[in-house]
């Protein structure tokens, strides 16, 4: 009998930790034509739901990346916004600005552009979902260039959805 019970305690506890690992998980995706290691590994969208992302009017998300450059990197520049059927609506504030000042060393002390080949690196990006943004399904197309080469690149799917009713 003790030991059903404690087969029964170590099953609860393996689906709880599958559970937890799961809902922690961005459903990030290569973008087209790239490959980044461990790709889901590294991306944090938050809040994400397990086949997408949610971004409620009048609240913050937050993307947190880590990357490691594969060469000295001198500029880093946002390249993001959300895929509409065919058509890109930019997120503002967000795309074609500096990329430098959201970026970490891993121990969280401040790391200045250039970043080193080799190092890891990471990005954190708070950004607000507007109000006149439309309600609707899309894929975010989030990367980070160096002039034409990209360091970082994913693709999430995601939903924009009303503002809580005060
Ligand atoms: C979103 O972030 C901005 C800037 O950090 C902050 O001023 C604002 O209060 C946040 N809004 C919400 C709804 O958390």
């Amino acid at each position: 009998m003790k030991n059903v019970s404690s087969i029964v305690f170590v099953l609860a506890a393996v689906s709880i930790a599958l559970v937890w690992s799961d809902t922690n998980v961005t459903p990030a995706e290569q973008c087209e034509g790239q490959n980044f290691d461990d790709l889901r590994k590294r991306i944090q969208v938050i809040p994400c739901g397990r086949s997408s992302c949610k971004l409620q009017k009048g609240t913050n998300t937050t993307v947190v990346l880590k990357f490691k450059p594969e060469r000295e990197v001198k500029t880093l520049v946002n390249e993001v916004y959300a895929k509409i059927g065919n058509l890109p609506l930019p997120f503002l504030g967000v795309t074609g600005v500096s990329a430098c000042p959201q970026v970490t060393r891993v121990d969280g002390t401040p790391a200045p552009c250039p970043l080193a080949a080799g190092e890891e690196y990471v990005y954190t990006n708070v950004f607000p979902i507007e109000s006149f943004y439309p309600t609707v399904n899309l894929r975010v197309h989030w990367e980070l260039k160096d002039d034409e080469h990209s360091v970082i690149c994913f693709e999430v799917p995601a939903v924009i959805t009303a503002a809580k009713p005060k």
